[in-house]
């Protein structure tokens, strides 16, 4: 846990609102190492949470209202919890999306209104929307201070199906599981297979000598929702050709026997090929075998540019100038794509050396400003009680 981090979104709300918080919460942004849009196939992921994270800093009021100062946005802004309703899409409506799928019932109505509120700080040390789980970090934090707040029973998974659930129905983003899973549930220093069928996590432990490195393109997603959940209709429409509920029980077989349209055909070649690399990445890194996992990532974005067409100009400039150096077992592009990050793995003691000249060749070869970092893995939601503050 980012201890500075922590210390510091403490002073802020100190500053802020003249008294100290009671609690803080901390949720996760993540770096997905294989497993790409098979989440909401029922498929298998394989992310890491990072050190990068989003942090809420609360003090409870006598009133039910919850307001919040982003210091990312500079901007105070709130609501009532006696009646959440939906506004021009701001950062707010995550706020309000999550309050709304923790206190509401099967039927999306809150019965039970909490009497108290809550004065709230956000800050975080993530990129927006750079493909690293910014919203559902966002999400995750939230919910873990609510639980706190409302006093509700903290429960890992259930709170990232709320969060989910929020992030679909409230603020429309057809996501699937995995971003809220990893950041509620993550164990420090590895990667977790996730089964999305039934929500089963093992770690995967990271090949030794190697470092994770994030290439963030400096693009920023255009469009994604749209594209997104386009893509997501295409895989149901997949799966019903081939009349299965979902495209986990699809084989190679199957796609080649069913005259699919090209385009479903495609994308369901793709759910299934990623899905069989996730369980062979598992095993390479169960044999500590980094040229392994390494080829299984190139593979892996060779598809999602061909086959699942979610990739972009600037993200595969990047794969291939990061795989060109002997130092790099693989690269890939990482999150829902159309830009934002890729991922490389890398012998840890050329890292630095590799991410100074990656950064070089890049910003050669392409009109954008590109941030290149090594991921710290860190450990899913966490909340901090005032007394273990170090105020
Ligand atoms: C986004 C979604 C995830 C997942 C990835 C693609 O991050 O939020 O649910 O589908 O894209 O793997």
């Amino acid at each position: 846990m980012n201890e500075s981090m922590m210390n510091q979104v403490a002073a802020k709300f100190h500053a802020k609102f003249g008294k100290p918080p009671e609690f803080i919460a901390r949720a996760p942004g993540r770096v997905n190492l294989i497993g790409e849009h098979t989440d909401y196939n029922n498929g298998f992921v394989m992310p890491m949470a990072l050190s990068n994270a989003v942090w809420i800093a609360c003090r409870r009021v006598s009133y039910p209202i919850i307001t919040f100062y982003s210091t990312y946005f500079d901007e105070t802004k709130g609501f009532s919890l006696k009646n959440i309703f939906k506004e021009t899409h701001s950062w707010l409506e995550y706020a309000k999306g999550a309050a709304w799928a923790l206190l509401s019932g099967e039927d999306g109505k809150i019965s039970h209104v909490p009497k108290s509120g809550l004065e709230c700080l956000i800050d975080t040390d993530l990129p927006m929307s750079a493909g690293l789980s910014s919203s559902a970090a966002l999400e995750v934090a939230l919910a873990r201070a609510f639980t706190e707040a409302f006093q509700l029973v903290w429960e890992p998974t259930h709170a990232a199906r709320l969060m989910q659930k929020a992030e679909n129905e409230w603020i429309g983003m057809r996501c699937g599981i995995m971003d809220m899973l990893i950041s509620t549930s993550a164990q420090k220093g590895s990667a977790l297979l996730i089964d999305c069928q039934d929500f089963s996590m093992r770690p995967a432990p990271l090949p030794s000598g190697t470092s994770i490195i994030i290439l963030d393109t400096g693009t920023r997603r255009a469009l994604s929702e749209s594209r997104y959940n386009t893509r997501r209709e295409e895989c149901e429409a997949a799966a019903k050709a081939l009349q299965l509920s979902s495209l986990r029980d699809a084989t190679f077989e199957m796609i080649e026997q069913k005259k699919l349209k090209s385009e479903l055909k495609k994308r369901a070649i793709h759910v299934v090929s990623e899905n069989l690399r996730v369980l062979k990445a598992e095993e390479a890194m169960k044999q500590n075998d980094p040229k392994c996992l390494g080829k299984l990532w190139i593979e892996s974005h060779q598809s999602l540019k061909n086959d699942f067409e979610v990739s972009a100009e600037v993200l595969d400039t990047m794969v291939k100038l990061a795989s060109e150096d002997e130092a790099c077992y693989g690269a890939r592009m990482t999150g829902a794509g159309f830009g934002g990050c890729a991922v490389a793995l890398v012998q840890s003691e050329a890292a630095e050396t590799f991410c100074k000249k990656l950064k070089v060749r890049y910003e050669r070869a392409m009109p954008v400003t590109c941030t290149i970092f090594e991921a710290k893995s860190e450990c899913g939601a966490e909340l901090f009680q005032h007394n273990t503050l170090a105020l």
